[in-house]
């Protein structure tokens, strides 16, 4: 079926049911690793919203998970270029509950270069928790600069810039219910 497509959207990559897919994936290990804990996930604004809501409703489907499942948020900015962070990531919000002693998963839409989430690991595990790891739905591999430890990824993301499902192009595009592929022309050269 021919679908619509908004302004400046080439085409769609990733779809809702392969989302959907993957965080049942992830829950499904995140379930088997955490059985009878309670453990916090804490998911990275503004990126992440959608993936850590689904991933925490997909876990409550999981029979003999944890116990208990708490959400928590983080909110980061990278400085960068419009298309890709550079090393200096600041936090703009923190986390509400105390992560010291606690099972924490990090949930992130998607890790490039890798500058974000080893900033989130290193602040975090400075604050001494049970456990720290870390679930992705994106892996986009092919411009890693830090070798940053991904313990659940959802999907291997193209080499392209990506938009929908809580990642956005300037703040737009966010509440796409996929992952699509923005027409070159609305990216900088
Ligand atoms: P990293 O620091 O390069 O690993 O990138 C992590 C952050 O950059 C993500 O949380 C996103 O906010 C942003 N980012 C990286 N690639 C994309 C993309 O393809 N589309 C939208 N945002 C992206
Ligand atoms: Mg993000």
């Amino acid at each position: 079926m021919q679908q619509t497509l908004p302004p400046g959207i080439e085409r769609v990559l990733i779809d809702a049911r392969e989302i959907a897919a993957a965080n049942a994936r992830m829950a499904a290990e995140i379930a088997r690793d955490y059985a009878g804990l309670s453990i916090v996930l804490v998911g990275v604004l503004k990126g992440a919203v959608f993936v850590t809501a689904d991933l925490a409703r997909a876990l409550a489907d999981v029979p003999g998970g944890p116990t208990d499942v708490q959400l928590d948020f983080i909110a980061v900015s990278s400085y960068g270029n419009a298309h890709r962070s550079s090393g200096e990531v600041r936090l703009i919000q923190d986390t509400t509950h105390h992560i010291e002693g606690r099972h924490v998963v990090v949930v992130e839409d998607i890790v490039d270069n890798g500058h974000t989430l080893h900033y989130l690991r290193g602040m975090l595990g400075n604050r001494k928790p049970a456990s720290l790891r870390a679930a992705v739905l994106l892996d986009k591999p092919y411009h890693r600069a830090l070798d940053v430890p991904i313990d659940y990824t959802g999907l291997t993301c193209p080499d392209e810039f990506v938009v929908g499902y809580g990642l956005d192009y300037q703040e737009r595009y966010r509440t796409l219910p996929y992952l699509a592929k923005l027409r070159p022309e609305v990216l900088p050269a």
